[in-house]
């Protein structure tokens, strides 16, 4: 047989079996809806509306064997014993008139026992396979207690470093954002959601949630819906499309109606242009708080418009089981509608294979701390680390005495980070810990002198100060607790909290050489804390394992390599504040600045621009920034060709090169401008990245596809289209940096 006929058998076995495949896929769903059928066929419609209401667990309370007994609940959240587990879902499915297993849930954001970085530090690792990784092993050990649902990843643009719920992101860009969640989703569910070990992921918080108006949580937002089609909505819609199990409603109103009670948002483009068949699940009371938003009178008129909104599980407001059952019978909520919401709940439970195994392997229970994934989390908090400035203080060489001093040097609690509802702190490996073992108790003289983030302690600057005398070499480690970011915990003054920049400066003033290492769940305004030290490492709270990946990076055992996911600001009043904004039609130029401004200067005197007087224009370390101990060198971008039609595609890349002396890792990042626009499009827009490894001397070139159809946008009228023009491209280690090629799309 010669080569050509091989090729067509073996294409034509390929097409067989994807088609095979296919029929099998559906073949099995259609079995599913019909066992879906077949059981709401049996129920009565108060037991439908019990599969709608989720509570949060009561152990095994008499009130709660006997609402599960009577079919009156059908998920649980925050119930983690697995004995307890078992004993609830026992009820359920031997007790329980149709026998219809419960689903349990936890936020599991960042690890369960295992603690990750924040997800901003994991977005910061620009690394989406380590991702996946750390949510695979925090499936893995959360579905040993019998969580089977976790509210996570938060899929949320946040741009506002004043928003405390920016930690549980993945920063400012939609592409990045797309890529962690698809990473994480991926992660929790594995390829088959009915195997032991996975857990179905939940995109949150649907939609806008990130754009809370002056940074507060809870806020409205106004969003033009081109601006929510463009920016807000893409991660969202890829998580659909990726099979994200769930979808969380949030809490915000978007231009005056609430998430929750939102049919444009939950049927029109959820269900109807993206056709999803997953669960939407209130957020936490959210239905009833559609109240005090002013969009319902009361509870009974907050269920209907969230089950006319197509919100199918009502997660603590009590409203669908108190009220729908009358809304029915009043012809408000036509039964239908009820069923269809049943019928996504069965599906999710289907999907988790819970009939077949509703129960916890107690065989295998609680297994947690497994040695490959505590290298995972301290391998993600390395990567997550952002070297801001170094000046050749790092790796520390032949250091004798490190003065380690600071609130986070030695904090189990803090460095974990938020929603780490179930870290075991005492299983958090601190910096002072790390370094002490490696160089021993005697060259690590160690003072916190500020014991938490928010001390003002003087006295406590002077115990730091006086140790440092006898040092080689100070190592500061700052930041924030973990109680000042994450839910309801925002700042409007986001520098360092308490007395550590004057702690900063005190230790500053002894001459000696001071490293400032900084734990935070949000971007800080620090630029003249880092303009003190002599090198700067920020790290988004690093997890269980932090200390250990300060310890490796101080030494010089690993590289940092982490890439900012959100700009960090000159000034805490600089937000919103991100890369991809727009030109305006007077961008910065010739900024005359505060201090330099002549007495009775000239209204005009300082320019006519947009900039600020006290904080000028632009980042103190922009979106995708991030030093490394070795240096790279970006060649000339290339193109496959200077122009390409409206579905075309064109090859960019570039050649870059470790000049620097260390093994080391770097981001390349890829952005396009597309110049003029019907309506004005940003400066700048992430359209790919690639992390690559290089010894030192080492090049490689890196290629990306560029596709006409990823560059267009919506006009007023809510189509997407892709514009004809002139168009720069980078590749570069920033957002800031690199110098443009310009390609063209016609018509
Ligand atoms: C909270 C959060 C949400 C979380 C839910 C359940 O209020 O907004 O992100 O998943 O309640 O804990």
């Amino acid at each position: 047989m010669n080569e050509r006929n091989m090729t067509q058998r073996v294409v034509l076995f390929c097409l067989f079996l994807t088609l095979a495949i296919g029929y099998i896929i559906a073949a099995d769903n259609a079995a599913v809806e019909q066992r879906i059928d077949a059981i709401i066929s049996q129920m009565t419609l108060q037991e439908k509306i019990g599969q709608l209401n989720q509570q949060t667990g009561q152990g095994t309370s008499e009130g709660m064997i006997k609402q599960i007994k009577s079919g009156t609940i059908g998920s649980i959240l925050n119930e983690t014993d697995p004995e307890v587990v078992n004993r609830l879902q026992h009820y359920a499915v031997e007790n329980s008139r149709l026998h219809i297993p419960l689903i349990f849930a936890r936020d599991v954001i960042h690890g369960f026992r295992t603690i990750f970085p924040i997800p901003l530090g994991q977005a910061a690792t620009w690394n989406p396979a380590l991702v996946e990784e750390g949510a695979r092993i925090a499936a893995r050990e959360a579905a040993s207690t019998g969580i089977r649902w976790t509210f996570s990843p938060m899929v949320d643009i946040s741009r506002d470093a004043r928003w405390g719920r920016c930690a549980e992101s993945s920063g400012e860009d939609p592409y990045l954002t797309e890529q962690m969640a698809l990473a994480m989703i991926h992660g929790y569910q594995g390829d088959d959601l009915s195997q032991p070990g996975t857990m179905a992921a939940c995109a949150k918080h649907f939609a806008c949630y990130g754009a809370s108006e002056s940074g507060k949580d809870y806020n409205t937002t106004w969003i033009p819906e081109v601006l929510m089609r463009d920016v807000y909505l893409p991660p969202f819609e890829a998580a659909a499309k990726a099979g994200c199990a769930t979808f969380m409603c949030s809490f915000n109103d978007i231009n005056g109606v609430p998430s929750s009670g939102n049919s444009h948002l939950n049927r029109d483009i959820l269900r109807g242009e993206w056709g999803y068949n997953g669960v939407l699940v209130s957020d936490w009371g959210s239905i009833q708080q559609m109240i005090p938003h002013g969009f319902c009178s009361d509870l009974k008129d907050a269920a209907m418009k969230g089950a006319t909104a197509g919100v199918d599980i009502d997660m603590e407001s009590y409203a669908y089981v108190q009220h729908l059952e009358q809304l029915v019978s009043d012809g408000k909520v036509a039964e239908t509608v009820i069923d269809e919401m049943v019928r996504n709940v069965l599906r999710l439970k289907f999907r988790l294979g819970l009939f077949d195994n509703p129960y916890v392997d107690m065989k295998h229970a609680n297994e947690f701390y497994a040695p490959e994934s505590l290298e995972a989390a301290a391998k993600t908090a390395v990567e997550s680390a952002i070297l801001l400035k170094n000046n050749g203080l790092l790796p520390l060489r032949g250091a004798k005495k490190i003065a380690l001093v600071g609130p986070m040097s030695n904090d189990k609690h803090n460095q974990a980070g938020t929603w780490s509802f179930d870290l075991e702190k005492e299983r958090c490996v601190t910096p002072y810990e790390a370094l002490t073992a490696v160089l021993g108790k005697e060259n690590v003289i160690f003072e916190e002198g500020l014991t938490y983030s928010r001390d003002k302690n003087a006295e406590g600057i002077d115990k730091a100060v006086a140790i440092a005398r006898d040092a080689d070499v100070i190592v500061m480690i700052g930041g924030e607790e973990a109680v000042l970011s994450g839910e309801a915990h925002c700042r409007v003054n986001t520098t360092l909290p308490g007395a550590q920049t004057e702690m900063l400066r005190a230790l500053k003033a002894t001459g000696k050489p001071v490293v400032l290492i900084v734990m935070s769940g949000r971007p800080l305004a620090i630029v003249d804390e880092v303009e003190m030290a002599d090198a700067t490492i920020f790290m988004f709270h690093p997890g269980t394992m932090g200390g250990e990946a300060v310890a490796r990076m101080l030494l010089g055992k690993a590289v940092p390599s982490g890439k900012l996911p959100m700009s960090m600001p000159r000034m805490s009043g600089q937000t919103p504040l991100y890369y991809s904004h727009k030109n305006t039609g007077r961008p910065a130029s010739d900024m005359v600045l505060i201090d330099d401004i002549a007495l009775e200067a000239g209204q005009t005197s300082t320019g006519c621009t947009s900039y600020y007087l006290d904080a000028g224009d632009g980042a103190a370390f922009p979106f995708g920034y991030g030093l490394s101990y070795s240096t790279f060198e970006y060649g000339p971008v290339t193109l496959s060709a200077d122009n390409m039609g409206t579905d075309g595609e064109i090859i960019a890349s570039c050649t870059i090169t470790n000049t620097g002396k260390y093994e080391a890792a770097e981001v390349a990042q890829l952005y396009v401008r597309d110049l003029v626009g019907s309506l004005i499009r940003p400066v700048k827009e992430l359209k790919g990245f690639e992390k690559l490894t290089l010894r030192p001397g080492e090049s490689k070139t890196v290629k990306f596809s560029v596709k006409a159809c990823d560059l267009g946008f919506h006009t007023l009228d809510l189509k997407k289209i892709v514009e004809p023009g002139e168009f720069h491209l980078w590749i570069a280690g920033d957002s800031a940096s690199g110098t443009p090629i310009t390609f063209n799309i016609t018509e």
